[in-house]
C-alpha cells in the first residue's frame, strides 16, 4: 500500500479542504495538516509534494502564521496559493506589501495571461479567467525566480523557480471561477511532483477502514442511522471497520417516503453490524396529532427523535464512541447562515447530551457530498440509497400541509412515489436537484366519472440548485407533467387536482413548512 502522498499545508485559508479535494481528483492521495505541524512529521510521510494554502492574514504582521524555513530545504517541490504564495515570495528573499491604491488589489474573478513555457502553465490558453482575492502582493520577486503570469491591475501574478520545483500563484486555482485550475493542479502534481497517479476511493476506503480500527480497537460504537447517505455511508464504512462492535439504530419516524424504511433495513440486514429499527410511526404521529404549525411540527420531530433515540442507547448501556455522518460542508456551514440552524434542529444535532460516550467519531468529515457517494458505492451499498436526494429530518411531515394524518401521509406518499417514477422514466433526474410531492391543505371541487369530488390538490415541486440556499424551478417537459398528474389523479383516491410549483428560492423556499 504505497501510494504518493501530497500534503496541503493549512495556513488557515477557507478552501483548504477544497484544494485537497481537487488533489484527490487528480488520483493523488492527499493530506491536510496544520502549518504547526512538525517539518519532522511532514517528513515522515515522504511527500512529493507541498501546497502552502490560503489564509486571512499578512505575512509581513510577525503575529501571522509562518512557515518553517526548514520546508525550503527539504527538496520537495512547494505550490503556494494566495498567502501561501507570499509566504513563499517572503521566506524565499522577496517583499509583500499592502497593496497601494487599489493597483495590485484584486478581488473576484480576473482576467490572466500565462507564460505556457512554465511548467504549471503548460497546456493553458495564453490568457483566462481566475478567482483572485488578496490585500497584499509581491513587491519584490525572490532571487532565483521569474514571473510566470500577470494581470491588468498585477504584473506579479505568478513566480516560478523551476529549478528548486518552487511555484507561487496568487489566485486560487482550487475554485470553479478560476477556468483552468484543475488543469494547474493538475500541472503541478504530475508534471513538477512527478505524480503516478491511480489513487481511487476505494484506497481511501482502505485507509479509512485501518484508521477507524487503531482508533476504535475493541471499543464499542453508536450510530444513529436516518436513512440518508451520510449517516448510511458513515455506518457501511464503520461496519467493515469494526462489525459488530457497531450498534446501528434507526429510527423509523413513519415520516419517511414509500418502501424507505425497508430500504434502508435492507442495505444492512446482510452486513455483519448490530442493527435496531425502532418502529416508531406511531409514537410520532400521535404527537404530531392536530399540530398545523409548521415550526410546532419540526420541533416535536425533533424532541421525539432524541427521546426515542435516547430510550434505545439506554438498553445499550455505556458506548465508547458515538458516531456521525458530518460531511465537510456540515463542518464549514456549522456557526454561520441558515444551513447551520437547519442541521442543527434535524440532523440528531442534539444527540450527544443525551448520550454517555467518551469520543465523537466522524469518519467523513472531510470529505465533500460527491465523494461520500463515491465511498459508499465502494462499499457497496445501492444506488438508490447512494445517489439518494436530499431528504429532510422531518419528512414528510413538512410536505403535508397542516395536520399530519395517517391517511394523508399515505396519499402523499403514493403521489410521490409516481412522480419520482416518471421523472426517472423520463431520465430527468440528473437534471434536477430535488423533486417531490407536497399533499397541500386545500381541497376543491372536480368531477371524475358522474360525480362530484371534492378532494386534495397535490403540488409537485422541483428544483435545480447548487447550494440549496437558492434554487430556481425545473422547467419539466409538459408531457411528463402530464403523466404525472394523470396518473396521480387516477391511482390515488382524494387527490383531485395537481399543481406545477412555478416559483423560485427566494422567494419561497424548497420545502413548504
Ligand atoms: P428550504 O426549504 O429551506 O430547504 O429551501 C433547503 C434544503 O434544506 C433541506 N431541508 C432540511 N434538511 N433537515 C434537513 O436535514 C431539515 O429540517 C430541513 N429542512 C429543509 C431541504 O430539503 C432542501 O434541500
Amino acid at each position: 500500500m504505497s501510494h504518493q502522498t501530497v500534503i496541503v499545508l493549512d495556513f488557515g485559508g477557507q478552501y483548504n479542504q477544497l484544494i485537497a479535494r481537487r488533489v484527490r481528483e487528480q488520483g493523488v492521495y492527499c493530506e491536510v495538516r496544520p502549518y504547526t505541524t512538525p517539518v519532522a512529521s511532514l517528513k515522515a510521510l515522504r511527500p512529493i509534494g507541498i501546497i502552502f494554502t490560503g489564509g486571512p492574514g499578512s505575512v509581513y504582521d510577525p503575529a501571522a502564521p509562518q512557515a518553517d524555513p526548514e520546508l525550503f530545504r527539504l527538496g520537495v517541490p512547494i505550490l503556494g496559493i494566495c498567502y501561501g504564495c507570499q509566504l513563499l515570495a517572503q521566506n524565499l528573499g522577496g517583499r509583500v506589501a499592502p497593496a497601494q491604491g487599489g493597483a495590485a488589489r484584486e478581488y473576484g474573478k480576473t482576467e490572466t495571461f500565462f507564460d505556457t513555457d512554465c511548467r504549471l502553465f503548460r497546456g493553458l490558453p495564453a490568457g483566462s479567467a481566475t478567482w483572485m482575492s488578496h490585500g497584499d502582493y509581491m513587491e519584490k520577486v525572490p532571487e532565483g525566480f521569474r514571473l510566470t503570469a500577470r494581470s491588468a491591475a498585477c504584473p506579479n501574478v505568478a513566480i516560478s523557480d523551476e529549478a528548486r520545483g518552487f511555484y507561487g500563484v496568487q489566485f486560487h486555482p482550487e475554485v470553479n471561477h478560476t477556468e483552468h485550475g484543475a488543469a494547474i493542479i493538475r500541472n503541478f502534481l504530475y508534471e513538477v511532483c512527478g505524480a503516478r497517479g491511480g489513487w481511487t476511493m476505494g484506497d481511501y476506503k482502505e485507509t479509512a477502514v485501518r484508521r477507524l480500527r487503531e482508533k476504535i480497537g475493541d471499543g464499542k460504537v453508536l450510530l444513529a442511522l436516518s436513512g440518508g447517505v451520510d449517516s448510511s455511508v458513515a455506518a457501511a464504512l464503520l461496519a467493515e471497520a469494526v462489525g459488530r462492535q457497531l450498534t446501528c439504530v434507526f429510527v423509523d419516524h413513519g415520516l419517511m417516503r414509500l418502501r424507505e424504511g425497508d430500504e434502508v433495513e435492507a442495505a444492512f440486514s446482510g452486513r455483519d453490524v448490530r442493527f435496531i429499527r425502532v418502529n416508531a410511526a406511531e409514537r410520532f404521529l400521535s404527537r404530531l396529532s392536530g399540530v398545523t404549525e409548521p415550526e410546532s411540527k419540526r420541533k416535536i420531530i425533533g424532541e421525539e427523535f432524541i427521546r426515542v433515540f435516547e430510550a434505545e442507547a439506554k438498553k445499550i448501556g455505556r458506548v465508547d464512541y458515538l458516531a456521525q455522518g458530518t460531511i465537510y460542508p456540515d463542518v464549514i456551514e456549522s456557526g454561520a447562515g441558515d444551513a447551520a440552524v437547519i442541521k442543527s434542529h434535524h440532523n440528531v444535532g442534539g444527540l450527544p447530551g443525551c448520550v454517555d460516550f467518551k469520543e465523537i467519531v466522524e469518519p467523513l468529515r472531510l470529505l465533500f457530498k460527491d465523494e461520500v457517494r463515491a465511498l459508499g458505492r465502494e462499499l457497496g451499498l445501492p444506488e438508490h440509497l447512494v445517489s439518494r436526494q436530499p431528504f429532510p429530518g422531518p419528512g414528510l411531515a413538512i410536505r403535508c400541509v397542516g395536520e399530519v394524518t395517517g391517511e394523508k401521509l399515505d396519499m402523499l406518499r403514493r403521489a410521490d412515489f409516481i412522480f419520482r417514477d416518471e421523472i426517472a422514466r423520463a431520465g430527468l433526474a440528473g437534471s434536477m436537484d430535488q423533486y417531490f410531492a407536497v399533499l397541500t391543505n386545500m381541497r376543491s371541487v372536480g368531477v371524475m366519472g358522474d360525480g362530484r369530488t371534492y378532494d386534495y390538490a397535490l403540488a409537485l415541486r422541483s428544483v435545480t440548485t447548487s447550494d440549496f440556499m437558492t434554487a430556481d424551478w425545473a422547467r419539466i417537459p409538459y408531457e411528463v407533467l402530464d403523466r404525472v398528474s394523470v396518473r396521480v389523479v387516477n391511482e390515488v383516491p382524494h387527490i383531485n387536482r395537481v399543481l406545477y410549483d412555478i416559483t423560485s428560492k427566494p422567494p419561497a423556499t424548497i420545502e413548504y413548512e
